[in-house]
């Protein structure tokens, strides 16, 4: 089994989004000058935090004769009392300390990007005011709490790229506030909770590359707000489900698991989707000819599935999509003519059975690559690629210049020609001098 890419293409992380609204929030709050007043006991609260995370460089404005509401990772409400810390990727070591929460009004906590340590920081339990939560990329480990809804007002919850272990608590299904959650790229295994569908507020699910197995709770594509799910690389198995009323999801990765069964045809209902990622699982059946109504949809990446049946000719209506990849499954008929139609910058048919012509729009080199391993499928006798056999049987290694180099020699060659001609009239001048 060969590589399998990443996705060719990801959406605007939620996660990004925050960072410059909060980026936004904090020069707003600068130039309003509240921040005069602070209050001393969580200057001193905020020293501790900073010492007990090894006192960094990145925090050498915290001192003791400075403002906190000043300090760039701080904001502070307008009783000068300390409500965001800001402290992404600044080199903190340690555990998060129970005295965080000394800060009374703290709601927005991130320390993304740091080596801080522990297992699940059960402390944050006591910050009675907590929204938003993100430890992201640290080195916490060990189980998550069975009463982890004691955070109870949690709206974005992020641990990704830690070591949590065991299985997701249920009780997350009771976080009701929650609109962002991603636990991805942890350990964590046994099967999705199906109390997850609880959470009718949730925007954002990110699960991927974890252990987790068993079936995709039916309850998690009825969420109402969703836009983006997110189970890719994980172990799971039987079939999508077949009702969805996500109307508003803009992203669906599901590859790199065990699904199987169909594309279950309510996926037609999702006319905001943009990014389709089903591929490395099991998936037989059709393309749904529903797919008509994608009409933002830019990727669809259905890879290494046993997909049969014709490609649909609505594919050739979808006009934002720009990778198509349908490779290693069991197409079969003409490629429809009306692809023709699309402006793709990848597109893969190969190893299917795909049988007749190739479309006019794509029988050239751009595409040597797009085709492979179909055996019953020819281009037309005056295309560039006419010996279709020996054109693919060719070698990888061969050599043949990409326009970049071709445009790099012809400017070369072109300023070194006008060289010669001016070093020319240069010389023809002096003589006619003499
Ligand atoms: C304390 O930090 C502020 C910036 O936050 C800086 O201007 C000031 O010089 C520092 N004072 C001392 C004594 O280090
Ligand atoms: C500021 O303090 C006053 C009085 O203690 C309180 O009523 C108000 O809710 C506080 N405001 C904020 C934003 O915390
Ligand atoms: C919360 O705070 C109380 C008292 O301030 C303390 O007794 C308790 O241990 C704290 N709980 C956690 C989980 O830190
Ligand atoms: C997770 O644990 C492994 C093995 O102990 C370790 O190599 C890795 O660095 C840990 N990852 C994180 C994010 O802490
Ligand atoms: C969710 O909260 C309710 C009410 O507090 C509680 O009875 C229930 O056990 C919680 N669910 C889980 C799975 O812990
Ligand atoms: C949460 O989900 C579980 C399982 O899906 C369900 O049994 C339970 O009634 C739900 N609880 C609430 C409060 O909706
Ligand atoms: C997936 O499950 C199978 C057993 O069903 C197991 O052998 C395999 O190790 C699991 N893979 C991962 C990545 O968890
Ligand atoms: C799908 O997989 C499940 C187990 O993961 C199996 O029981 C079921 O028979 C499979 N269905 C099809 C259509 O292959
Ligand atoms: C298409 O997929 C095949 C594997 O099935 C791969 O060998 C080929 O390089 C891919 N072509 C492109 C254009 O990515």
């Amino acid at each position: 089994m060969t590589r399998v890419p990443p996705p060719p293409w990801k959406p605007l992380h939620i996660h990004v989004l925050f960072s410059f609204l909060f980026l936004l929030i904090t020069v707003v709050e600068f130039s309003c000058a509240s921040s005069q007043h602070f209050l001393t006991s969580e200057r001193i609260t905020l020293l501790k935090l900073k010492q007990q995370w090894g006192n960094p460089p990145s925090l050498r404005n915290w001192n003791a004769s400075s403002s906190p509401c000043n300090w760039e990772e701080v904001i502070c409400n307008h009783n000068g009392s300390v409500e965001w810390l800001l402290l992404m990727s600044m080199g903190l070591t340690g555990h998060i300390p129970p005295f965080i929460c000394d800060l009374r009004n703290l709601e927005t906590v991130f320390l993304s990007d740091n080596f801080l340590t522990g297992e699940f920081p059960k402390v944050f339990y006591n910050c009675s005011k907590l929204v938003n939560i993100d430890i992201a990329r640290n080195g916490f480990f060990g189980r998550f709490p069975n009463d982890i809804d004691r955070l109870s007002g949690l709206m974005m919850f992020a641990v990704g790229g830690n070591n949590f272990t065991g299985d997701i608590p249920p009780a997350i299904g009771n976080l009701s506030a929650l609109m962002y959650l991603s636990l991805d790229n942890n350990l964590f295994s046994g099967s999705i909770p199906s109390e997850i569908g609880n959470l009718s507020n949730l925007e954002t699910l990110d699960l991927s590359s974890n252990d987790l197995e068993g079936e995709i709770p039916s309850g998690l594509l009825l969420l109402k707000k969703l836009y983006s799910l997110t189970l890719h690389k994980n172990n799971l198995s039987g079939r999508i489900p077949s009702m969805i009323q996500s109307l508003h999801l803009i992203e669906i990765d599901l590859s790199i698991n065990k699904l199987n069964g169909s594309i279950p045809k309510d996926f037609g209902k999702l006319r905001q989707l943009e990014v389709l990622n089903l591929f490395s699982n099991h998936l037989s059946g059709n393309i749904p000819s529903e797919i008509k109504s994608w009409s933002s949809l830019t990727t669809l990446h259905l890879a290494r599935n046993k997909l049969s049946g014709p490609i649909p000719p609505t594919i050739g209506y979808l006009k934002g999509l720009l990778n198509l990849d349908l490779s290693e499954n069991q197409f079969s008929g003409d490629i429809p003519p009306q692809m023709s139609h699309l402006k793709l910058m990848t597109l893969n048919l190969s190893s299917n059975k795909l049988a007749g012509k190739i479309p006019f729009a794509f029988d050239n080199l751009a595409y040597e690559n797009s085709f492979l391993n179909n055996p019953d499928l020819c281009s037309s006798a005056s295309s560039p690629i006419s010996n279709l056999h020996n054109y693919y049987a060719k070698s990888p290694h061969s050599q043949k210049f990409p326009p970049k180099i071709i445009a790099v020699i012809v400017v070369l060659s072109t300023l070194i020609i006008l060289f010669a001609i001016l070093c020319t009239m240069n010389v023809y001048r002096r003589y006619l001098k003499k």
